[in-house]
């Protein structure tokens, strides 16, 4: 999920091109980095921790070959170790290989290959490649033929990149993880993103899933999986190597709203069986909970509000602490779980709980981005999220992905009879969201209101989360009073408020008792004047009541809340914009609060 960087042709600059490259790709978030550079032998060096990291280790040592190879990870399988960093070697030493993505079926292959006798040094899915590569070489492949077949092997995501003793040729290959090919005068370059080579070349070849590639001094070929020619177009970026990190948009939190496709596809890739109506969480499946709490915080708190109406509605009682305030909770009964939802895996409030729940002789879980985090750590058991790094302060494809997650949680360790449907709705999240992000008049909207005077939300059932969570976005980013209600809730006080100066975001879908009432609830704040903005799937008559609609498509109601907080997302985003807020750090906040 985080970065590569692969250059042949610069004789003795290659250690200090890949280096720089891997500073290029810090912005994308990274929890260890590592080079190898091949001449007559493959020499690598790999540090958990920073670039900076990596520059003392390099130091010591004599490195240095005419073909190199850099990553930065973000750990998907093991915690950020140095021997889980990349580059990653056979037994023999002379393969070495990195690689960005999750290969599903690892688990598969790494025992195939223990027991024909490979010796392993790491947690990491990705060492299988290395060990693949050597098989074939030991039947007589030559070294593309060898790379080849390992990659044939390989089911998930991937960008791979591996160099090989005695070769100064870079062979890669993509599988829905992005690799892009830089051509500069002399040399050839290698990456997940432009950025990282963005000084030396803007001439740049995209490359396609299922396209594998080989760089060598003299020059460069494309081919498909059957090994057969492929004519690429090469492109010439426009932009300057200043604006490099954001992939070209104006912040990160926007291009973290614009990969919440991926993160969930992500989250879901080797989970779901749509056929059966089946998902495959590990041992979490067999944890059948009897009872579960959640502790989490800010966003986390609001998808854990989500995750466990979803266990209630399939029977399991489910509360919501905020991790905070859970000294305050009653004690889990039984045996009862008690999961803490957080992204960082670092909060001091939600780890504090999680350790009270401990004391208090309750099992423990996570749901959380960030594998070999302190609560993935502690906890008995994790869920991975899968979102990618997320560096804007204000979570954003991490709820996304949370809500994915739980959704998983709650199928794999409950009976449902529409768990067809459920999935099914999930896999089609990714186009569904992209249909939204393509053609949201959220920017039209918040223009109409961004001089207003506050901000509410309101939304029933699972929609209530989606209330919350619009209005701490909007509080986050703009600086601008936000509240989100329960919709029912408006008319017990906060009715008060509302004024033709406070619009209100009403999220209302599907067409059943929910829907009606809320609507009853739009009423009351279209009597007294206040305008109103409805988020709606279009089954209901809420439009009637509103001064603007934001669109999404039909769907189950599960997946719906996902769907109506990204038209909310935009909505804060582009007014935080256009006050000209410090959208990526917002005053005052921090992204792991580590302080209780
Ligand atoms: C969300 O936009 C905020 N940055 C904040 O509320 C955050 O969700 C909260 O601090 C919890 O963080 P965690 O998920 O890393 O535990
Ligand atoms: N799944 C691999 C690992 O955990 C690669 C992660 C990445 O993309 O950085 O090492």
């Amino acid at each position: 999920m985080c970065g590569i960087i692969g250059c042949v042709g610069r004789e003795d600059e290659t250690l200090d091109v890949l280096v720089h490259g891997l500073s290029k790709l810090e912005y994308r978030g990274y929890d260890s980095a590592g080079v190898a550079l091949s001449g007559d032998r493959v020499d690598v060096c790999k540090k958990s921790g920073k670039i900076a990291d990596l520059r003392g280790a390099l130091e010591s040592r004599e490195i240095g070959g005419a073909a190199g190879i850099g990553h930065t990870r973000w750990s998907t399988h093991g915690p950020p170790t140095d021997a889980n960093a990349h580059p990653h070697l056979d037994c023999t030493g002379d393969v070495a290989v990195v690689h960005n993505g999750i290969i599903e079926n690892y688990q598969s292959l790494r025992d195939e290959l223990v027991s024909a006798g490979h010796s392993f040094q790491s947690d990491t899915d990705t060492e299988v490649v290395p060990h693949l590569i050597e098989d074939a070489l030991a039947d007589g492949a030559d070294h593309e033929a060898a790379v080849r077949e390992a990659i044939a092997q390989l089911e998930g995501s991937y960008a791979v990149a591996v160099v090989l003793s005695g070769d100064d040729t870079i062979y890669a290959a993509r599988n829905d993880s992005p690799l892009v090919l830089g051509l500069g005068e002399d040399a050839y370059y290698l990456a997940s993103d432009v950025p990282a080579f963005r000084d030396h070349t803007d001439q740049v070849i995209y490359l396609a899933d299922g396209e594998f590639a080989t760089l060598h001094a003299d020059g460069w070929h494309v081919s498909d999986v059957d090994g057969d020619e492929v004519e690429k177009t090469v492109d010439t970026v426009e932009w300057d190597p200043e604006e490099t990190g954001k992939s070209g948009y104006d912040h990160f939190m926007l291009k973290e709203i614009h990969e919440q496709p991926r993160a969930i596809r992500q989250c879901l890739r080797g989970r779901v069986d749509e056929l059966t109506g089946s998902v495959d969480i590990g041992d979490l499946g067999d944890l059948s909970p009897t009872g579960v709490q959640f502790v989490a915080c800010g966003t986390s708190y609001h998808a854990a509000l989500y995750g466990a109406q979803l266990l209630r509605d399939a029977g399991i009682p489910a509360q919501t602490f905020l991790a905070s305030e859970y000294a305050t909770a009653p004690p889990p009964i039984g045996d009862a779980l008690v999961v803490g939802v957080t992204q960082s895996g670092e909060t001091a409030d939600t780890l504090s709980a999680l350790r009270e729940a401990r004391k208090r002789g309750a099992r423990t879980m996570t749901v959380t981005n960030t594998v070999g985090s302190t609560a993935a750590r502690e906890c008995d058991h994790a869920l991975y999220i899968r979102a990618g790094p997320e560096i804007g302060v204000a979570a954003s494809k991490t709820f996304a992905s949370q809500l994915t997650a739980l959704n998983l949680f709650s199928l794999g360790t409950t009976r449902t009879s529409d768990s067809r449907e459920i999935i099914g709705a999930l896999r089609d999240l990714p186009s569904n969201i992209q249909a939204i992000l393509d053609e949201s008049n959220a920017e039209a909207v918040a223009e109409t209101y961004v001089d207003s005077g506050a901000y509410f939300f309101i939304g029933r059932g699972l929609q209530y989360p989606v209330a919350l969570e619009g209005a701490l976005k909007m509080k986050e980013i703009t600086y601008k009073h936000a509240e989100g209600f329960a919709a029912g809730e408006l008319k017990h006080g906060p009715l008060a408020l509302v004024t033709d100066d406070t619009p209100v975001f009403a999220v209302v879908t599907g067409d059943g008792e929910m829907a009606r009432k809320t609507i009853g609830n739009v009423k009351e704040v279209e009597a007294r004047d206040a305008p109103v903005v409805a988020v709606t799937d279009g089954q209901s008559d809420v439009e009637r009541y509103a001064d603007a609609v934001l669109e999404v498509p039909e769907t189950h109601p599960q997946a719906a809340a996902m769907l109506a907080n990204v038209q909310l997302q935009l909505v804060s985003y582009h007014v935080a914009d256009k006050l000209g807020r410090s959208i990526d750090k917002p005053r005052n906040l921090a992204k792991s609060v580590t302080v209780e």
